[in-house]
């Protein structure tokens, strides 16, 4: 089994397909700042599944550190088989009053990492005639909600396009498409979050599970759970305007 790295793999969405891609005997590359949760997390994924972990503490937002990811990706003598782009945040603020230090960190952790990290990843795949990339994007990406639905606009566009076009060389490329995940993500963003109904969340094994699953059968995006596939219809079905109307009244 071939070695899988996996960023923001400390919590949520990301530790469980860490632990999931170790469960099918993949050893890892675990990728997060916080270095003591890091090395805690490796020596019981190893433990458990009998797998090696190497952790890498990199802050994406941060070019340096990002190159550290980089070149561990395009690391000839070291091949990576999956490259999971997962680690993100989000916050409350409505543009006009975030910071722009925010929104550029924003950016940097959502597309320019990876972007830049698939972009090293990549050739050793397609000279190996065999990778698996999956970005974790959201269901945001479908619907005109601010900075964080356009970042992940861009990665879904992405991996869509990647799909297409190195499948048939044996990379497959999926953007996993998630709603409202129960991870760490809304409590470090300090949303409220008490008053959205139980139906609409998911859970993160379920959710990276269908990633994973997605990505292995070549699939170009995944939306995991019924609620959420009918949403993504119902996106794409309203007229436009409409959709632009209500979610920029909610969201200032
Ligand atoms: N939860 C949801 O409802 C939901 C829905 C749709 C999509 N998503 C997407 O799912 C992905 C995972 O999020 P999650 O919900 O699982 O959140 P989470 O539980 O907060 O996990 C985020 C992970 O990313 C890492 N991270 C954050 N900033 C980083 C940075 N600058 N550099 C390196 N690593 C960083 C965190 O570790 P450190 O703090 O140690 O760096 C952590 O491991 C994100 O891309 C998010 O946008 C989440």
């Amino acid at each position: 089994m071939g070695t899988a790295l996996v960023t923001g793999a400390t919590s949520g969405i990301g530790l469980s397909i860490a632990r999931q891609l170790a469960g099918h005997g993949h050893d890892l590359v675990l990728v997060a700042r916080n270095l003591e949760r890091l090395e805690t997390l490796a020596g019981e994924i190893s433990r458990q599944f009998r797998v090696d972990c190497e952790v890498l503490a990199a802050d994406l937002c941060d070019p340096q550190q990002c190159q550290v990811v980089e070149d561990r990706l395009a690391d000839a003598d070291r091949p990576v088989e999956w490259l999971v782009n997962n680690a993100g945040f989000a916050f409350k603020h409505a543009f006009d009053v975030s910071s722009v230090e925010a929104e550029q960190a924003q950016l940097d952790v959502l597309v320019r990492a990876p972007m830049r990290l698939t972009h090293a990843a990549l050739p050793g795949m397609l000279a190996r005639s065999r990778g698996r990339i999956l970005i974790v994007s959201s269901v945001a990406g479908f619907i005109p909600g601010g900075t964080y639905s356009a970042e992940k606009a861009f990665t879904t566009v992405f991996a869509e396009s990647l799909s297409g076009a190195y499948s048939a060389a044996g990379v497959h490329v999926t953007a996993l498409c998630p709603g409202y995940t129960h991870t760490e993500l809304h409590q470090r963003a300090e949303m409220d979050m008490s008053k959205l109904p139980s139906w609409l969340w998911l859970d993160a094994d379920f959710v990276a599970e269908a990633g994973l699953k997605a990505c292995e059968a070549g699939r170009a995006v995944c939306v995991p759970g019924a609620v959420y596939k009918g949403i993504q219809l119902a996106t794409a079905l309203l007229p436009r305007p409409l959709l632009r109307r209500a979610i920029g009244r909610s969201s200032r």
